[in-house]
């Protein structure tokens, strides 16, 4: 479950610190990728030169990295790098400033900026622990769905005895995995998702492309991979990065990706081509650079197969979803690819709609079903609405 994710732990200024270092151990052994933030606290009680050595990642610390070269520790970035956040362990003070949403350090910052799932792990004496304000602000949090693991009972610093020992590094990746297999509810199935546009070749320097930055497609196989599922990505020409726990295949052309589906397709339950194929390639793509000799050219150019219909056309037991990408009779549109290419349903979005389709970060979408269902959705980030699309392929699993 943790293999290739981008797990941050994040070490705030408790005695328990020294733990820290075992935790980044045990998720290292566990195959995940492993960056570590800090507090100032925390460095009197761990250095980060240990966190670096045993993370194989510089850590973080501060927001200026180099201030003479005006260089700066991003930390928009390194929250959208976690696939799992785990604060741990977090102190009374720090979990007080994440409820109340402070940003006067690096790692309280980075919290805000990041949109994975969050763990939080207590580690105070244990009247701290009892007292009524620590308890209100974690049940903030867990009103929040930030997961707590909870503190272990036993001797403490302070000599007296009772709960708020860190809970023991393997419990902490115990609980996080758990948190994992839980929210598998795509664990053995194999989905297929084609993403971002093809090029047509022209000649050695030139080719027919659209506007598609693979962006949608790389969000579903993002949240795919979360639920457990066994993700092939089949990818046009894109510059993004590949999602943990994804398999990746890149393509240039419509037949390089028409080739690729269907060498996977056989061993497939659910295909999902959110890729904007090109309809056509030129017929006969020249061998050297064209020179413009002529003030007008003209270009053959001869059909690409349709890689859904040829799927729709000899698909066993797969579900087919398709994309349908419109811009005037969207829903007449839509419902015409959805029967003429024998799909499952099909996701429909439209240029009229502002935000939507190519190359934002976000999109409207209406999923359209066989048995004539439509269900709209309001303008959101990719990440959510490719949510929306696997809430409907799990019911119609
Ligand atoms: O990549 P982004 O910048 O994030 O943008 C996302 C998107 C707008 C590309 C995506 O949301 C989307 O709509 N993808 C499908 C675009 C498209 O090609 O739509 P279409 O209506 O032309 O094709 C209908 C369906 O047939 C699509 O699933 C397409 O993948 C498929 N098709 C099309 C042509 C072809 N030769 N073979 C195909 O399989």
């Amino acid at each position: 479950m943790l293999n290739g994710k981008n797990v941050l732990l994040a070490v705030t200024g408790s005695i328990a610190a020294y733990k820290s270092a075992l935790i980044v151990r045990e998720f290292i052994k566990k195959g995940a990728n492993v960056k570590v933030v800090m507090t100032n606290a925390a460095c009197d009680f761990i250095t980060p030169l240990t966190l670096s050595t045993l993370s194989k990642n510089p850590v973080f610390k501060d927001f200026v990295k180099d201030s003479e070269k005006g260089v700066w520790n991003n930390h928009v970035e390194l929250g959208l790098w976690a696939d799992l956040m785990i604060v741990a362990p977090a102190t009374a003070n720090s979990i007080a400033k994440l409820v109340s949403g402070h940003a006067d350090s690096f790692l309280l910052a980075t919290y805000l900026s990041a949109r994975c799932p969050v763990f939080v792990a207590p580690a105070m004496d244990l009247d701290m622990f009892k007292h009524e304000s620590t308890q209100e602000n974690l049940s903030i949090l867990t009103e929040r769905k930030v997961s707590i693991i909870q503190p272990e009972y036993g001797e403490l610093a302070s000599g007296l005895e009772g709960e708020g020992r860190l809970a023991e590094p393997e419990q902490i990746v115990k609980a996080v995995r758990d948190y994992l297999l839980n929210i598998a509810t795509l664990k053995d199935k194999r989905i297929l998702i084609t993403a971002g546009p093809t090029h047509e070749s022209i000649d050695p320097v030139r080719f027919i492309g659209n506007h598609s930055s693979g962006k949608m497609g790389f969000a579903l196989a993002k949240v795919a991979a979360e639920r457990g599922a066994s993700v092939q990505l089949i990818a046009g020409p894109v510059v993004l990065d590949t999602p943990s726990g994804v398999d990746r295949i890149n393509v240039t052309s419509a037949k390089e990706m028409f080739e690729a589906v269907k060498e996977t397709f056989a061993n497939i339950d659910v295909v999902i081509m959110a890729a904007a194929v090109a309809d056509y390639r030129v017929k006969s793509p020249a061998l050297e650079k064209i020179k413009k000799n002529s003030s007008e050219m003209e270009l053959l150019l001869e059909k690409n197969e349709d890689i859904l219909l040829y799927l729709g056309n000899n698909k066993k037991h797969q579900l087919l979803i398709g994309f349908a990408l419109e811009t005037e009779n969207e829903i007449k549109n839509a419902e015409k690819k959805l029967i003429s290419k024998k799909l499952d349903a099909i996701v429909l979005n439209s240029l009229k709609n502002k935000g939507a389709g190519f190359a934002t970060d976000t999109n409207q979408i209406s999923i359209l079903q066989k048995d004539n269902k439509m269900i709209s959705f309001e303008l959101k980030h990719k990440n959510d609405v490719a949510t929306d699309v696997l809430d409907v392929i799990e019911k119609l699993l």
